[in-house]
């Protein structure tokens, strides 16, 4: 085989990501609306998400830092209640100026921002009116804060997501652990909100072609592909149809315009009934995303698990931190249910399993699939991590899981993969989903523990990590020095 030390191309994106909620704080500064995440019930002994790493207020000195380790890109988001302080109706004037403000500092550096326009943060006041994603009106609103952003983002964004992490918030959904109102939802309940916001991205997507040609536009779910447990045909099944039920329900409605037909049988099981309105279809067959961004972790795998009433009342309130109810959200009676691989490598330096085969496998089957360029749009190792006495922050766990991640997705690109850009989660260290500041994920070490009330007054000072130099250098290489 010829010798081919090239796999990444030269306008390759490398960079990170962040998302408003999770790293801005500024909560209710300058006009700013609530979103379901400044109301959110939190876990025991973890922050909230008001003062973040307080990115509003720092983003020069942090834009420069990623700078200075040599980003080509920053995937962010932009917070709706920033913009719209309702979700719908008047706009914040203050809210455009700030992130028209992040977009100069990106490009000042020659950074190009990769931006989410909904990651999670849905403005409150949608929520507590229109029941938020059980509404079909919410199509109208998301398409007209679409249409706000594209009109005054025209000249600054030039890749756009539509969504970030759709699929996730309908997989594990069933007490609605994203959206934060922790009330049980029904599989229904979950796959009528999917279709509604399947529909509104895909008039975005039309309305970002017709408003913005120059710029390039799609989704970002969270796909990982499942392995079978075992060479029993039946869990190969298994891991298809899990395939389709988790990842190819969502891109395949938004390339091909259709669900996949193995989700239909799991529909019947589940007496889950779509209300698909006339041209809803053909709007998602016709708006042709650009691009597939996509979150990636780690595969799964999947054991064939046969049908049964699932009953996860036991589930209500319970500590989402706990593994075993991410399982049981995971465990989809008819078709399977995730188990432990044993041929996951284990990490050097603290023994954590991880699968640093995951994009490669993984960006392997969309391109295959979809014939369309990948995004990674987030990827990364999140855990604790020590500021010593002299500043400086070891974390070489997080090196080796990123390093052999990328030696897997660089030859994944040689084998056929069509990646353009890699931003792994995080730029800088953020509040986690469901774990406070104390699960950190960036290369940029945020000076802040738990306690909402020191970070309120807190300086928030940055560190760079090890990683922050290690990335540098796998930057500057362009992906090939890589020790
Ligand atoms: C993704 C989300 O699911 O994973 C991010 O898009 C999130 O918002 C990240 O922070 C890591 O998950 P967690 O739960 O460790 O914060």
């Amino acid at each position: 085989m010829q010798e081919n030390n090239k796999s990444f191309p030269k306008d390759f994106l490398w960079g990170a990501s962040s998302s408003s909620a999770q790293v801005e704080g500024g909560y209710d500064c300058d006009g700013k609306g609530l979103t379901i995440w400044d109301v959110k019930k939190l876990n025991p002994g973890t922050c909230s998400f008001h003062y973040a790493s307080d990115f509003y207020h720092h983003y020069k000195e942090d834009i420069a830092l990623m700078a200075e380790m040599g980003f080509k890109a920053y995937r962010m988001s932009i917070s709706w209640a920033r913009i719209m302080p309702t979700g719908e109706g008047e706009v914040n004037q203050a809210g455009l100026d700030f992130y028209k403000k992040v977009f100069k500092e990106c490009h000042k550096y020659g950074i190009e921002p990769i931006v989410t326009i909904f990651h999670f943060d849905l403005p409150l006041a949608l929520q507590q009116k229109y029941d938020g994603w059980n509404n079909r009106l919410l199509i109208d609103k998301y398409v007209a804060y679409c249409k706000v952003l594209f009109e005054h983002y025209k000249e600054d964004v030039k890749y756009w997501l539509t969504y970030n992490e759709q699929n996730m918030t309908i997989f594990y959904g069933a007490f609605d652990m994203t959206g934060g109102t922790g009330k049980f939802q029904t599989l229904n309940t979950l796959y009528n909100q999917a279709h509604i916001q399947l529909v509104a991205q895909a008039k975005a997507i039309h309305l970002c072609h017709e408003l913005c040609p120059n710029a390039m536009i799609g989704p970002a779910p969270n796909i990982t592909t499942s392995y079978p447990n075992t060479a029993n045909p039946i869990d190969y099944i298994a891991a298809m149809n899990m395939d389709d039920l988790r990842n190819n329900f969502y891109t395949d409605a938004l390339v091909f315009g259709e669900y996949p037909k193995s989700v239909y049988r799991y529909f019947e099981m589940n007496d889950i009934k779509l209300d698909i309105h006339e041209g809803d279809f053909e709007c998602m067959k016709t708006c042709h995303p650009d691009f597939i961004g996509f979150n990636c972790y780690g595969n799964d795998t999947t054991k064939y698990l046969a049908y049964y009433e699932q009953d996860l009342d036991s589930l209500e309130n319970a500590d989402n931190r706990n593994m075993s109810y991410l399982r049981a959200l995971g465990e989809k009676p008819g078709i399977g249910k995730a188990c432990e691989n044993p041929f996951f490598e284990k990490n050097r330096f603290d023994g954590n399993a991880f699968d640093p085969y995951c994009i490669r496998v993984t960006a392997r089957r969309l391109s295959d699939r979809y014939h369309l360029p990948l995004i990674i749009t987030e990827n990364g190792y999140g855990r604790a991590d020590i500021l010593e006495e002299d500043q400086t922050i070891h974390d070489p766990y997080r090196i080796e899981h990123l390093r052999r991640t990328i030696e897997e997705m660089k030859i994944g690109i040689e084998e056929g993969a069509n990646i353009i850009g890699y931003c792994p989660w995080s730029a800088l260290d953020l509040v986690s989903t469901r774990e406070g500041i104390s699960k950190r994920y960036g290369f940029i070490y945020v000076d802040r523990d738990e306690d909402d009330e020191k970070a309120k007054h807190a300086q928030m000072k940055r560190y760079r990590k090890d990683s922050f130099y290690w990335y540098k250098k796998v930057i500057a290489s362009n992906g090939e020095e890589l020790y």
